[in-house]
């Protein structure tokens, strides 16, 4: 078997990186992994078992009793908890917060660590985050940092959240995404930062199509 080839993408909340890294994947045919689902999952047990998810101590207690696993259902990610699918629930606005900040945890960040890196041992991989390119896998193929600005962030989180029949505040968005960006990147541990081998696009101006074609033009100059 060939090594399997890693892309790391890395940026800030609601960049489009799922979007475009599921992209990828598929015309790649690696295998795509969001890895703010893993976060996310911690956070949503946090919450449903009545712990602040900013509480380090409380989360860090959870932590032996939580069995995360990832399965691939028709090509598309489904996160379990405990057995039990909670892909739909990880999804909800408030469950963004909780894993910002249980991600900000050092035993939470240990304890996903092994769990991401298991992924690219075995499979090709897009494998989107914060500090994939900074800290999972360093040594991967091609690293993208993927930006744009938050009011249009705020502006396509709004339309997903519409798509689903969801009506939610553009300004409250705007807030949480900022206050987002602003803990991801301060955060004392592989905070949000730029590698410093990373190819940065900001696509606030650019179209899915177009940003997936610039990453894959760069994707198959490197390889
Ligand atoms: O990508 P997302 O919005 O689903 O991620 C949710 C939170 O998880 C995000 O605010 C920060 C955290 N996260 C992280 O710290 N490191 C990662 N590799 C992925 C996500």
């Amino acid at each position: 078997m060939n090594r399997p080839i890693a892309i790391a993408i890395d940026g800030p909340a609601a960049a489009g990186k799922s979007t475009v890294a599921r992209r990828l994947a598929a015309e790649l045919g690696f295998l795509y992994v969001d890895t703010g689902a893993l976060y996310r999952a911690i956070g949503y047990c946090a919450h449903s078992r009545g712990v602040d998810p900013g509480d380090s101590a409380g989360v860090e207690k959870l932590l032996p009793d939580i069995h995360i696993a990832i399965k691939y259902v028709g090509g598309v990610q489904r996160i379990l908890l405990g057995g039990k699918d909670v892909s739909e629930e990880i999804r909800l606005p408030e469950m963004s917060m909780a894993a910002s900040k249980v991600s900000a945890i050092p035993a939470v960040r240990a304890y996903l660590l092994e769990l991401q890196r298991d992924f690219a041992r075995t499979e090709s991989v897009v494998m989107d985050g914060r500090d994939i390119g900074t800290v999972v896998l360093p040594g991967a193929a091609v690293k993208f940092f993927l930006t744009a600005s938050p009011e249009e962030r705020a502006r396509r989180r709004m339309l997903e959240f519409a798509q689903k029949g969801r009506k939610v505040d553009y300004n409250a968005l705007l807030a949480e995404i900022r206050e987002r960006d602003y803990n991801d990147s301060h955060r004392a541990i592989a905070p949000l930062v730029q590698a410093p081998d990373a190819v940065r696009i900001d696509n606030t101006a650019m179209t899915l199509e177009e940003t997936v074609a610039a990453m894959k033009h760069r994707v198959e100059g490197k390889l």
